[in-house]
């Protein structure tokens, strides 16, 4: 298939391409570079020993977007591009609602000038808010409590409303729970722009000497060591899950939602004891105070995703370790 990623120079997105070549698609990235670099398409390139075409532009420039469009006449099309700091979205609202969600309006128009009908699109965990029970599943109600996850399930809302008007579309919506780990070539991996939001590249970084220690936010929560539970899921099992959703996506319903989780839980010290063993550092802690708007435990029942798409987490805890530890190493400043 010829497939058009969207943001496929950021870190999820180009795990993705990488996936989609070795499975024998064509693939063109379109990307703004406000939150990658370019260096990111030289290292694809050299991993899958091909040269995929990227263009630079901005998913909210709907003439450029068109052009490309037309140019490429996609199968499918794969939305990563958009904003995702939680925090950053609480103080510039307005600029969370234009790339999400006007930039996803501003896809569909190009898509629907040439007549693309398939659209996979990256969505979060975050849509649900406070669970009224655990593992979350596709059921659960939605209700997101930043602007962030407010601009995700309006993304999604779009998606439904669009799916509607023709039988022939398909929009599959993967909901991420925490994705971490990198390549296993470390040619690419999750390279953050300043201080880390998350909590595995805060690790990598303390771990290379680039932060003096780790802030564990809060060790009495109500689970069995006080710390944070999540779901994390090694980026290359996601990336493989994108792979399975538009080889599959003639097969699924015209619009799907599928939780996208490894099903088990980690606290954030079972990861930091995991990292350690993986890795031979020492993280130094300072337990603070909980933040803003954490959740206790969050994580996902993975049976759908195995119903749907034949997919499912093959990569454990220890593995994502390795491989976030491996490319931190290498790239100690990320892409140069
Ligand atoms: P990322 O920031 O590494 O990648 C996003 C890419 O989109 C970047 O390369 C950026 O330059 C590009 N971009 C941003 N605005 C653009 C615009 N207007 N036009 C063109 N390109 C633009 O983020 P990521 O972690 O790879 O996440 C990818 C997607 O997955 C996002 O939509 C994010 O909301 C979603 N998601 C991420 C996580 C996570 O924890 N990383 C979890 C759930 C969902
Ligand atoms: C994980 C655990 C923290 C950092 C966020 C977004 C969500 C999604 C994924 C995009 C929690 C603890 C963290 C640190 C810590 N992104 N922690 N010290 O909060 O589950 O989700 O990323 O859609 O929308 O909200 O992930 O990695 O920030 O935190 O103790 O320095 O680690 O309290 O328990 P989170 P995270």
């Amino acid at each position: 298939m010829k497939v058009l990623v969207t943001g496929g120079v950021g870190y999820i997105g180009s795990h993705t391409s990488i996936e989609l070549l070795a499975a024998g698609h064509e693939v063109c990235i379109v990307d703004d570079l406000s939150n990658g670099k370019i260096e990111v398409i030289e290292r694809i390139n050299r991993l899958s020993n091909q040269s995929l075409s990227f263009i630079k532009l901005d998913i909210r420039d709907r003439t450029s977007l068109e052009r490309t469009l037309s140019k490429l006449q996609p199968d499918a099309v794969i939305h990563f591009a958009g904003l995702k700091a939680v925090a950053e979205s609480e103080e510039e609202p307005l600029r969370y609602y234009d790339v999400n969600v006007s930039g996803t309006t501003s896809l569909l128009n190009a898509m629907d000038s040439v007549g693309c009908s398939n659209i996979l699109f990256s969505s979060s965990a975050t849509v649900y808010g406070r669970p009224d029970y655990l593992p979350y599943d596709e059921k659960h109600k939605t209700s997101p409590v930043s602007p962030y996850g407010r601009t995700k399930l309006m993304a999604e809302n779009i998606l439904s409303d669009w799916s509607n008007l023709d039988k022939k579309r398909r929009a599959s919506v993967l909901r991420y729970f925490n994705p971490v780990g990198a390549h296993s070539s470390t040619l690419v991996g999750e390279d953050p722009n300043g201080k880390p939001n998350n909590l595995m590249p805060y690790i990598t970084q303390v771990a290379v000497g680039k932060r003096n220690h780790l802030n564990v936010y809060g060790d009495d929560y109500e689970t069995h060591d006080g710390t944070g539970i999540r779901d994390y899921i090694h980026v290359v099992d996601l990336a493989k899950a994108h792979v399975a959703t538009i080889e599959k996506q003639h097969k699924l319903n015209s619009f799907e939602v599928i939780n996208i989780g490894s099903g088990k839980g980690t606290t954030v010290l079972e990861l930091v004891s995991a990292f350690e063993l993986a890795s031979g550092v020492k993280i130094n802690l300072n337990i603070t105070d909980r933040r803003n708007g954490d959740l206790a435990e969050t994580w996902t029942n993975p049976d759908y995703a195995f119903n749907k798409l034949g997919w499912k987490a093959k990569l454990n805890i220890n593995d994502m370790c390795r491989d976030s530890w491996a490319w931190q190493k290498n790239n100690p400043n990320g892409y140069i």
